[in-house]
């Protein structure tokens, strides 16, 4: 039995606190840790969980801890790997992996000395119907790959230290990870180039003193191998959470994702249907969070690389980086490892 700690009881956390509190087998929620004593005590008493930590330090130091799962806020991630992979632990990571590269590098290096797993938090790679249309692809249903579009918008209101987009990148870091990831997955390629180009145009009032701040973008990416990319994210859309992917192929094509939160629909007698949409990520990918814990505790019992890598994580840290870079000197950004430019 794996017993797991997970370091950081916040939205996220507690995605995967209940995932490890019963749903995964061969691991067990063991401990759990933050320093907000409330964040702390209320998950450990929804949890049932005695072993509360309020200093990530003090839970490394447990013998009794396999493997830990870090969903602090990102700028704490690679301080706590890197002491992770050290006391030996396994790691699970959520995305973003860090705040640049060198902080990936650093937490992939630490890993791998140790000999402990890094699995990244694209829960994405998890979901069923993405699964399959990955499959099918591979597969040649559609021949060969094309274009691979993705989209992703959130509902909510930007926080007030999104509006610096030096330090926070805006919805291509805050929203837009895993469409890079989902591009790199079914793409099979790196990217080699970006262009974006993006605006405010939900907060008129933040952009005298913010006047970088843009809520919506669209990027053009090309990859090494020649196929097409296209993201389009947007924040504070306010109609719900709103995640699809399309893939062009040769000889097909294949749509993923739903507007609607639930499949009925109501009729009504002046001629209009309504449908709930959809208005969470972690409502649309419940399943895959808990199916990502699993993959995560499978892994480590078979010894095998996990499905989603630190280099993954490292990856879309850059394309973050690269398409902020393009949107705000409005120029392609090409990646010299990768196009040779
Ligand atoms: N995979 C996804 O779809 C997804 C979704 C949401 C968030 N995230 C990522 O998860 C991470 C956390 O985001 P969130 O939305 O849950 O944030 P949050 O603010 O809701 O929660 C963060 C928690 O970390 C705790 N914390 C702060 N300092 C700590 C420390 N030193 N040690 C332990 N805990 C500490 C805070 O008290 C808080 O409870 C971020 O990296 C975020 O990008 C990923």
């Amino acid at each position: 039995m794996l017993n797991v700690c997970v370091i950081g009881c916040g939205r996220a956390g507690m995605i995967h606190a209940r995932s490890y509190a019963g749903a995964v087998t061969g691991a067990r929620l063991a401990a759990l840790c933050d320093p907000d004593e409330e964040a702390r005590t209320r998950a450990g008493a929804e949890l049932g969980v005695g072993r509360l930590y309020a200093s990530w330090e003090d839970a490394l130091a447990d013998d009794d801890i396999d493997a830990v799962v870090v969903v602090t806020p990102t700028g704490l991630h690679r301080d706590i790997v890197v002491a992770a992979a050290a006391a030996g632990k396994h790691v699970f990571c959520e995305k973003p992996m860090a705040s640049s590269e060198a902080e990936c590098d650093e937490m992939i290096d630490a890993c791998a000395a140790a000999g402990v797993k890094l699995q990244l938090g694209f829960m994405r790679r998890f979901d069923e119907s993405l699964q399959h249309a990955h499959e099918a692809v591979l597969a040649g249903e559609i021949g060969d790959v094309v274009l691979v579009k993705s989209l992703t918008h959130g509902p909510s209101k930007p926080k007030e230290w999104m509006f610096d987009v030096r330090k926070s990148y805006g919805p291509i870091g805050e929203v837009s990870s895993h469409d890079f990831d989902e591009l790199r997955w079914f793409a099979g390629s790196e990217v080699a180039s970006v262009y974006a180009i993006g605006g405010n145009f939900r907060s008129p009032e933040v952009a005298e003193a913010w006047p970088e701040w843009y809520d919506s973008f669209a990027m053009t990416l090309s990859f090494a191998d020649g196929k097409l990319g296209m993201v389009d994210g947007a924040q504070y859309v306010q109609y719900g959470y709103d995640a699809r992917l399309e893939v062009l192929g040769t000889k097909g094509s294949i749509l993923v994702g739903r507007q609607p939160r639930e499949s009925y629909a109501i009729a009504r007698a002046d001629g209009t249907v309504v449908r709930p949409m959809n208005n969470s990520w972690s409502y649309l990918f419940r399943e895959a969070y808990v199916r990502e814990a699993q993959a995560f505790a499978d892994c480590i019992a078979a010894d095998t690389e996990p499905l989603v890598t630190g280099h993954d994580g490292k990856m879309a840290v850059r394309l973050v980086q690269m398409g902020l870079t393009s949107l705000l000197e409005k120029r392609v950004v090409f990646d010299s490892e990768v196009s040779g430019a």
